[in-house]
């Protein structure tokens, strides 16, 4: 078997962007991959194309293996351009007898590509097709990651083509969990889900909950980004389970941006109080670290401490624009509490209470203020806040 090969006549054919540095507002500093996957069977099926500029590198892959033209059917398990891109060209030079996709998905390529000609096979939840010696079974994923969003599912060797889901945006050479280093793989994943998916952990559970049900012979999981998981599956599938019932670790993170110093000494004082009550706690200056690094970190924490001076009776921008994304995400079950230095007016600190409120988070503080430098006095008093943030994570953990 070759090394793009998933089993016997299932080959990856997809693309390696190894440039890629901003995927819509998520830092991609290891770049990505777009995958699609080529069936050999009596009929011969694409699962999914690649993002418009490495249609080269998709129709090269394919040519590898078979003339593109010999290609029956193709299978869209999802319409964002990531994996739709290459689709007008792909359908004018294969003309396919059949193009599969969900209710939500034909929609959605009409939307996009304004073809209704395409000779459209629109597929549901349970349905199935043969492929000669292969099955295919459809699984609708709404909103995981956009409402046309489905899983196939290859019956008798046991691939999941599983779309967005357990996927990482990490380019490589290699196409398989197994090559590569597991702890980084985990990391961009957990990346993965805080950025794109963490707003749809209840679907997440639900769609476990049914995967789980149907009893599926899963051997390998396939996701459209990053590498496939053949031997690690029971691992991403344990992370996703962990992620999405919102579990987080006895962690806080004080995220903060500050114009002359004193919000961040506040930040340094916070901190030293939450690890003085036995809190693992990280120091987030959004001047050096991306709002998806940031996010990334989020998952994982139990508090949000939040500081920004105030900066024109508002907020600093970078701390407005990293709650803006925030609140998309819709991150669950956590204490949060914020501080800020101000000169005149000081609004930093109940705007982002009225954020933190806004997504559910449980805000157990007024929000410390003080006026331009904080002296040792104003600094104990963020470090007991930092204290009091501790205890009511420690208390959570106890229960
Ligand atoms: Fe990888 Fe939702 O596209």
């Amino acid at each position: 078997m070759s090394k793009n090969e998933l089993a016997k006549g299932i080959h990856w054919v997809g693309a390696v962007d190894w440039d890629i540095r901003d995927f819509h507002g998520y830092s991609t500093y290891k770049g990505t991959t777009y995958n699609a996957f080529l069936v050999i069977d009596e009929k011969v099926t694409l699962f999914d194309t690649v993002k418009h500029s490495h249609k080269g590198e998709l129709l090269r892959n394919i040519r590898a293996i078979i003339d593109p033209e010999k290609i029956d059917y193709i299978v869209v398990n999802h319409v964002e351009m990531d994996h739709s891109g290459s689709l007008p060209e792909l359908v004018e030079l294969i003309k396919p007898e059949k193009v599969f996709c969900s209710p939500m998905g034909q929609k959605a390529i009409l939307d996009h590509f304004h073809r209704p000609d395409w000779p459209f096979e629109v597929v549901k939840s349970g349905d199935e097709v043969s492929l000669g010696k292969r099955t295919v079974q459809f699984i609708e994923t709404r909103m995981l990651h956009w409402p046309d969003s489905m899983f196939s599912f290859l019956k008798e060797d046991g691939i999941l083509f599983s779309s967005d889901a357990f996927g990482q945006h990490l380019a490589s050479s290699e196409r398989f969990d197994d090559e590569v280093d597991l702890s980084e793989v985990m990391k961009e994943s957990a990346k993965y889900y805080a950025n794109i998916l963490y707003l749809f952990a209840p679907l997440i559970q639900k769609l476990l909950a049914s995967v789980a049900e149907m009893n599926l012979n899963i051997k390998m999981i396939a996701p459209d980004h990053g590498v496939i998981w053949r031997t690690h599956q029971s691992e991403i599938l344990a992370a996703y389970d962990k992620w999405s019932r919102a579990e987080s670790d006895k962690k806080a993170l004080v995220i903060y941006d500050s114009m002359w110093h004193s919000t961040e000494e506040m930040a340094h004082a916070v901190s030293d109080g939450l690890l003085d009550a036995g809190v693992s706690t990280n120091l987030v200056n959004l001047q050096v670290h991306h709002r998806s690094d940031v996010m990334t970190q989020v998952l994982g924490a139990k508090a949000v401490v939040l500081g920004s001076s105030t900066l024109n009776n508002g907020l600093l921008p970078r701390m407005a624009g990293f709650l803006m994304y925030m609140r998309g995400l819709k991150p669950t079950n956590k204490i949060g509490a914020t501080f800020g230095s101000f000169g005149w007016s000081g609004e930093a600190v109940s705007l982002m209470n009225k954020a933190l409120e806004e997504m559910k988070i449980n805000v157990i503080e007024d929000g410390m203020k003080v006026k331009y430098v904080p002296d040792e006095e104003k600094l104990e008093e963020c470090r007991e806040m930092g204290r009091r943030i501790g205890k009511a994570v420690c208390d959570s953990f106890d229960k």
